[in-house]
Order: structure tokens, then C-alpha cells, then sequence
């Protein structure tokens, strides 16, 4: 099962945010959506479901869980208990739900930015606080930063949103840093939200670590929350789910109202049941990605050498820093009014990220190509 690559003029006939948001002289490449055709599997589950006229509520779930569970095995050698697993609208809704049986108006939740920028969005839907414990960057790499994050739960953090791996610079986290946090939320009282929406798309010279897989202290503290959504492109089929894996954690799921599971979709379930199934599209969705990343960096070393680009270690998402153009405050209005590119702008990851783009290389090199040369036209 081979990824097939969208034309661009059928890519310009989707509905979605990525090809609706911007003129169409515009080419996007901000927001995390996939420019390629979907997994057959998917495609004809979903078709068979609209022949049965089978959209209703949400119900079976194609065995979601099961197919969920045994990807987990055989990806990551982990393994949870299927009951143990809620389902719900998006990561988003999941982790804001789940919030919610913890925070009140408000108390302190921990980010690491840079980071997916909707995590600020969740703390200010919660009326919470953000405390941010930043990554620490060496150079382009950026890592957890232990010591901050030990700082931020002794000041009283109630939940911390992990970013696991992290979007938007790449990082995976390792064992042992997923082992120390967890040590330090059974010594803190902090709850560890892991948000591994990204994980099935890792490379292959990482390791992915699921957080509930690394410790007792682990299972204690926190959930996973995550879905099919980013590696499948299912973003709009609104299906994700959450799995705990001790006593206390499932407690608090369980005490979510029961319209968290039926805002999922029926046809997010499915599509994420087959999803699970696809790893054969999987695998060549991610040797796509594998030389697209490696691609990208090639156009940017030629066509911007001032351009800072570390090779991302999970996803398809390029993080760029920009300084050495002296673009202002925000350097993608430049680039999206100068250049016709639209990326995702710096600022919106956290302080100190302003002259930073993220662009979003899940597309064809043709497209890639366009892309950094619409950047270079806007630098020059
Ligand atoms: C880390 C992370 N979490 C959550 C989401 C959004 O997930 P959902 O659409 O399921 O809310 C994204 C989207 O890119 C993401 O990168």
C-alpha cells in the first residue's frame, strides 16, 4: 500500500482549513493536514458507511480499542487494559475534559514550549494559568528541561500538558526523561496529561516512549491521550481517545459526562479502526517523510543557508528560525504577504519564538520546492 500524492489542483477542490483559509494564490503550508490520498482501508470503510446510510450516532466503534491496542503492542511493546480506554471528540476535547475533573478556575498548568500552540488555548478555555517550563535548546536540539519542570510542579502545577513527541521541533522524549517526570509528579501530586498524537510518526533512528509504559509512578499520574488523526490525516472525522491505566486515573475518565464519548463521530471510529490496521501505508507514508525531511533541508542549505533547520526526529513539521533575515516581528505576515507562502508563525508556540516559521512538508517535493522558493522571493 503505496501513499499516493495529491495534484495540486485537486488539493486547491478540498473544503478543509489548510486549502479554504487563504486566497488561492496563496500556497499553504501552515496548518497540520496532509497532502496526500488516504489509506484505502479508510477510504472504503468510510464509503461502505455513507452507501449503508450508517451516520448515526456514535455506537460500535469498529473495535477501536482492540486495533489501537494491538498497534501499541507491536509498535512500541506496550501494553494496556482495553477497558481502561475513553473515547472522545479530539485531543483537544480529551485533554480539556479530562481537565476539567481535576482544575479548578484559575490553577497553574504546565506547558514546555516552544509547543502546539492550541495547548495555550486549552489553559485559557479552562480558565487556567499557563506555567511554562521551556525546553532547553542547544542549538536547534531542545530537551526537557528537568530541572525547570521540578521548579514549575513545586510551584504548584496541577496538570502538565506533555507534548509527547513534541510538536512543532521534532524532539522525542526519551525513557529516562519520561521517568523523571514521572517521579516528580508522584512527588509533586502533579497529573501528566501525554498527548501522543504524533507518535506513529516517529523515525525510524528514535525511539518512541509511551508515558504510561515507562513506570508505576507513570500509570499513577497520568493518561494518553491521542488518536489517528495526525498520521492518518483523519483531523475532521472527530475521533481520539484517552487510556489510563491505574485505579485513580480511570476513576477520573469515568467521572467525565457521558457526552464526551457520544460528541465523538461514528465515522471517526471506524476510520481510526482501519487506520490502526494500516501500517503497510504507515510505512510508506513514512519513507515519504523520510525524504521529504531530508529534501527539504537540501532546498533550504542551497536556497537559504541563513536559514537554522534541524532535521525533525518525528512528524512533518519543519521548525525554522529565521533571525538572520531580520524580518520584524513577525516574520510570516512578511512571507505569506511578499511571498504568497502561508506557514504557522513563531510567536504562536510560546515567548521567545518569534522568528520562527513552522511549515508543513506532508505534501510532494514539487510542492516542497514551491514552498522554499515563495521563501526565498519573500526574503530577497
Ligand atoms: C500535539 C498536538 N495535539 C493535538 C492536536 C490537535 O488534535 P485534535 O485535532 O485531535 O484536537 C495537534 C494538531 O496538530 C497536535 O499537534
Amino acid at each position: 500500500m503505496k501513499v499516493e500524492i495529491v495534484p495540486l489542483e485537486t488539493l486547491r477542490t478540498r473544503t478543509s482549513e489548510k486549502w479554504t483559509h487563504f486566497p488561492p494564490e496563496v500556497l499553504p503550508m501552515p496548518v497540520a493536514e496532509m497532502d496526500f490520498e488516504l489509506a484505502k482501508p479508510i477510504k472504503d470503510v468510510l464509503i461502505s458507511m455513507v452507501k449503508n446510510s450508517d451516520t448515526g450516532y456514535m455506537g460500535d466503534t469498529g473495535h477501536l480499542n482492540r486495533h489501537f491496542a494491538e498497534y501499541a503492542r507491536d509498535s512500541w511493546n506496550w501494553v494496556f487494559d482495553q477497558e481502561q480506554f475513553f473515547l472522545c471528540t479530539d485531543v483537544s476535547v480529551g485533554n480539556i475534559e479530562m481537565a476539567r475533573t481535576i482544575v479548578l478556575p484559575g490553577d497553574l498548568i504546565m506547558v514546555n514550549s516552544p509547543v502546539y500552540l492550541n495547548m495555550f488555548n486549552w489553559i485559557q478555555e479552562l480558565k487556567c494559568e499557563v506555567l511554562d517550563a521551556p525546553m532547553r535548546k542547544d542549538g536547534m536540539n531542545y530537551t526537557l528541561d528537568l530541572a525547570a519542570i521540578e521548579a514549575g510542579y513545586k510551584a504548584g502545577a496541577k496538570i502538565h500538558f506533555l507534548c509527547n513527541p513534541q510538536n512543532p521541533t521534532g524532539s522525542v522524549h526519551t525513557r529516562a526523561e519520561l521517568e523523571a517526570i514521572a517521579d516528580l509528579a508522584k512527588q509533586y501530586g502533579v497529573y501528566v496529561f501525554s498527548d501522543e498524537i504524533h507518535a506513529p510518526l516517529v523515525f525510524a533512528e528514535s525511539e518512541f516512549v509511551p508515558f504510561l509504559s515507562v513506570s508505576e509512578n507513570a500509570r499513577e499520574m497520568g493518561i494518553c491521550v491521542t488518536a489517528a488523526s495526525k498520521a492518518w490525516n483523519l483531523a475532521g472525522l472527530k475521533c481520539a481517545f484517552i487510556i489510563t491505566q491505574s485505579e485513580r486515573m480511570r476513576d477520573l475518565a469515568k467521572s467525565m459526562p457521558v457526552s464526551v464519548r457520544y460528541r465523538a463521530s461514528l465515522f471517526g471510529a471506524h476510520a481510526a479502526a482501519k487506520a490502526f490496521e494500516s501500517t503497510a501505508w504507515l510505512a510508506s507514508l513514512m519513507e515519504t517523510l523520510d525524504a521529504n525531511r531530508e529534501f527539504l533541508a537540501l532546498q533550504l542549505q542551497r536556497k537559504l543557508p541563513k536559514a537554522i533547520f534541524r532535521i525533525p526526529n518525528c512528524s512533518y513539521l519543519a521548525w525554522i528560525d529565521l533571525t538572520a533575515y531580520e524580518l520584524g516581528e513577525n516574520p510570516s505576515d512578511i512571507i505569506l504577504n511578499r511571498g504568497l507562502l502561508a506557514l504557522t508563525p513563531g510567536y504562536l508556540f510560546g515567548p521567545g519564538c518569534e522568528q520562527f516559521v513552522r511549515l508543513n512538508f506532508a505534501t510532494s517535493q514539487e510542492i516542497i520546492v514551491e514552498g522554499v522558493d515563495r521563501l526565498v522571493a519573500a526574503l530577497s
